[in-house]
């Protein structure tokens, strides 16, 4: 990143109004990495959209922390934002381009809300400028930047959390620990269910203007800086893969991330596939909104669905198994066992409940990263960037193994299931049960498309993804080389 001097900053914001509030020191001495418990951490927040306007609730309330500066391209949210702070009684300054922030010699830490694509690139800039970082999950946009991000962690010695506040969830724990021990016999396969209604996003066949005097250069970043065709210019970038990742790396996120947690974080599946599709809607939405993937973990399949279309035409009411529209199952030899924000709960072979851990959803995540900040320990922290980077993997393999596939119309894919995943007879009864939530809602598999991916072989150290059928294998590299928009590119070294 390029550093600008103090002076040229102060100058810079001033000609272009980016600085709205004027309250604080700019430039006063850093606290130093870890701060001490009489001491105040000075955080930022870069992106104040749903998430960063929570953050600056979240941080804003705990003790010992100042939010002193926020940030977002949007003008609107910035005013907005700040008087959200004003109203928690603290004015932070406020800037259109965060690296103003990462320019501060008086922050500590940084928290990332931005949208996925800027998470990768906004961390490396923070570790070079020494801060510590929160950010938001997915911390990765794509699976390449992760171990970039790693290393930019070591190389500056700062502490980085990642935004999956499940892993600050004592409920959770205390089921996954007591998991450990079996009680209901071998774990024969999982199904991690994240079906959240979404409508149409709407269609628009001309582009469309950003919100005024929001920097629409600054918020594609690494992005093409292509029209902006999406109705709705927040949120909505999720749904397009230049700036998102589906539903599959949004709140499939934490799925990933308790599916690694019940089967041990050093465990990775050797092959993955997946297949779904974007239905119903003719919108400007191009990730699926049913997709389920396969992961094959030497032995027990893991199903990982997101769904966004209802149980029917008509509806907003969502489909579910064994009552469960968000969590976890795991299967056991003698009951089950759903896991998830709400903790855990376990069921024998009749479906009794047996035993139970209430979560919280993870509410001390936040107080976690601060007070590993103060201990300035690394290993105090319940979510390290590598837990995030990892679970990544699993939903980057899963949309790179959809976006490769085969877009078939003119039948139901059943035969396709039996050739890809045959081996897995588990999977017959989620395949049914989307075909009939699809035909509930009136998709005509006769005429809309189905999308089967290939399988992908993985290792993850050093990372290597082959698809198992060749003719897929160029459109795989395609999809794992991203690339990066000048100026705003990630090296490949550090
Ligand atoms: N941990 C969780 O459970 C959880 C919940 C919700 C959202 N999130 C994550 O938080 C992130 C933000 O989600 P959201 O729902 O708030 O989205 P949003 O679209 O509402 O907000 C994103 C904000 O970032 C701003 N922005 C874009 N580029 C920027 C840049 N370069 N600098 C500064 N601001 C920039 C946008 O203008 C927007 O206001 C996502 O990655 C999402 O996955 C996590």
């Amino acid at each position: 990143m390029k550093h600008i001097s103090r002076r040229e900053m102060i100058t810079r914001m001033i000609k272009t109004g980016t600085i709205l509030g004027t309250t604080k020191v700019i430039g006063a001495p850093a606290l130093g990495r870890a701060g001490s418990a009489s001491e105040s951490i000075r955080v930022g927040v870069i992106g104040i959209g749903n998430k960063g306007w929570q953050h600056i609730e979240t941080f804003g309330r705990l003790p010992g922390v100042d939010v002193v500066a926020i940030s977002d391209i949007d003008p609107a949210r910035l005013a907005e934002g700040r008087k959200k702070a004003e109203g928690l009684s603290y004015r932070p300054d406020g800037y259109i381009d965060g690296r103003h922030i990462l320019d501060r010699a008086d922050i500590d830490a940084v928290v990332i809300a931005t949208p996925n694509h800027w998470h990768g690139l906004q961390t490396i800039w923070a570790c070079q400028a020494g801060k510590h970082v929160y950010v938001e999950k997915p911390v990765t946009h794509n699976l390449w930047e992760g171990a970039r991000m790693l290393e930019a962690e070591q190389q500056y010695g700062v502490l980085i959390q990642a935004g999956t506040q499940n892993r600050s969830n004592p409920g959770l724990a205390d089921a996954l620990e007591y998991l450990k021990t079996r009680p209901l016999g071998a774990i024969q396969w999982i199904h991690g269910l994240f079906w959240k209604f979404r409508g149409s996003i709407g269609y628009v066949t001309s582009p469309q203007t950003p919100p005024p005097g929001a920097d629409y250069n600054l918020f594609c970043g690494p992005a093409p800086l292509t029209p902006l065709m999406r109705k709705t210019f927040h949120y909505d970038w999720h749904w397009q893969w230049a700036t998102g990742n589906g539903d599959m790396g949004n709140l499939g996120a934490h799925t990933t991330d308790d599916v690694r947690r019940v089967l041990g974080d050093s465990v990775y599946p050797k092959r993955i596939m997946s297949y779904g599709g974007r239905f119903v809607h003719r919108d400007n939405g191009e990730t699926p909104n049913a997709h389920l993937a396969v992961f094959d973990y030497a032995g027990i399949p893991v199903f990982i669905e997101m769904r966004s279309l209802p149980t029917g035409v008509g509806t907003e009411r969502m489909d579910h198994v064994r009552g469960i529209r968000n969590g976890t199952i795991v299967q056991c030899e003698d009951g089950w066992v759903n896991v998830g924000r709400g903790g855990g709960v376990f069921y024998d072979s009749s479906g009794k409940k047996v035993k139970s851990f209430a979560g919280d959803a993870g509410a001390g995540h936040v107080e976690n990263f601060i007070a590993a900040l103060r201990a300035n320990d690394r290993s105090l922290l319940n979510a390290p960037l590598q837990a995030g980077v990892a679970a990544g993997e699993l939903f980057h393999l899963a949309n790179v193994s959809y976006r490769a596939g085969d877009s078939l119309r003119g039948h139901d894919g059943r035969a396709l299931r039996e050739q890809r995943l045959g081996a897995f007879p588990q999977s017959e009864a989620p395949f049914d049960h989307m075909i009939a939530m699809l035909k509930r809602n009136e998709v005509d598999l006769e005429t809309s498309s189905v999308c089967f991916g290939p399988w992908l072989s993985y290792s993850p150290t050093p990372s290597e993804v082959r698809s198992e059928s060749e003719p897929h294998q160029a459109m795989v590299e395609s999809l794992l080389t991203p690339t990066y928009r000048e100026p705003f590119t990630i090296p490949a070294k550090l």
